[in-house]
């Protein structure tokens, strides 16, 4: 039986993938439901990359096809930093409350117009037959002066959307979902291998005959 497993040990985002995902009809697993136990170094020097090194990887080790993501935020006056390190900035056990107010310290006295920013998901899928498809989605916004809203996590307290007048802490989750970087790759993704799936439904439908 078909399926697909996403190298991730992380629920919240799994239980976001599963919703995205089930119209596609194979059932969608983490690695650890897939009995996988992999510690992966992400040495990529981009979010294509890392997310690359982890899907083919754990392809290697199920014969599934993997999916496998890499996400961040990027602020234009910092020259794209924390970039691939914002789960590593200031090191991985420092607090966003911690990280967040540092951000905002370093744009001190910057004014909107330069305080742009984006999150980034880029998600790649690695199929038993060697390709691997990519997608990036991005949304973007701007470094707020403080910390807003309680939900979501991470960088969300300080990354503003103007045109909703509030962070993406702010935003109820499935609004979120549906604007954020990651809803935006997984949806690409998804027709990319819908699309992968129909052609092998119909090359075994002509082998049949
Ligand atoms: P990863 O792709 O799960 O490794 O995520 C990388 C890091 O990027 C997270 O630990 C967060 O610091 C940041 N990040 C990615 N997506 C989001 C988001 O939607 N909100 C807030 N922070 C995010």
């Amino acid at each position: 039986m078909k399926r697909i497993v996403f190298a991730t040990g992380n629920e919240g985002k799994m239980k976001e993938i599963r919703m995205i995902l089930s119209d596609l009809g194979l059932p969608v697993v983490s690695m650890k439901e897939a009995g996988i136990h992999a510690d992966i170094v992400e040495d990529g020097k981009s979010f294509e990359e890392n997310a690359d090194i982890k899907a083919t990887a754990v392809q290697k080790l199920c014969g599934d096809i993997v999916l496998a993501d890499d996400s961040g935020l990027e602020i234009d006056y910092l020259g794209g930093e924390p970039g691939i390190y914002s789960a590593r900035y200031m090191g991985e056990d420092t607090s966003y409350r911690i990280k967040n107010a540092n951000l905002i310290e370093r744009l001190h006295g910057v004014p909107d117009e330069k305080r742009t920013a984006r999150f980034v998901c880029a998600i790649s899928a690695a199929l038993p037959d060697g390709r691997v498809l990519r997608t990036r989605g991005t949304i973007e916004g701007i470094i707020g002066y403080e910390e807003r809203g309680e939900n979501g996590f991470g960088y969300d307290p300080i990354f503003y959307l103007p045109e909703y007048h509030c962070s993406t802490a702010e935003l109820d989750p499935d609004t979120k979902n549906k604007l954020s970087h990651r809803g935006k790759a997984l949806e690409a993704m998804k027709e990319k291998l819908r699309s992968v799936l129909e052609g092998e439904a119909f090359h075994e439908d002509t082998d049949c005959k």
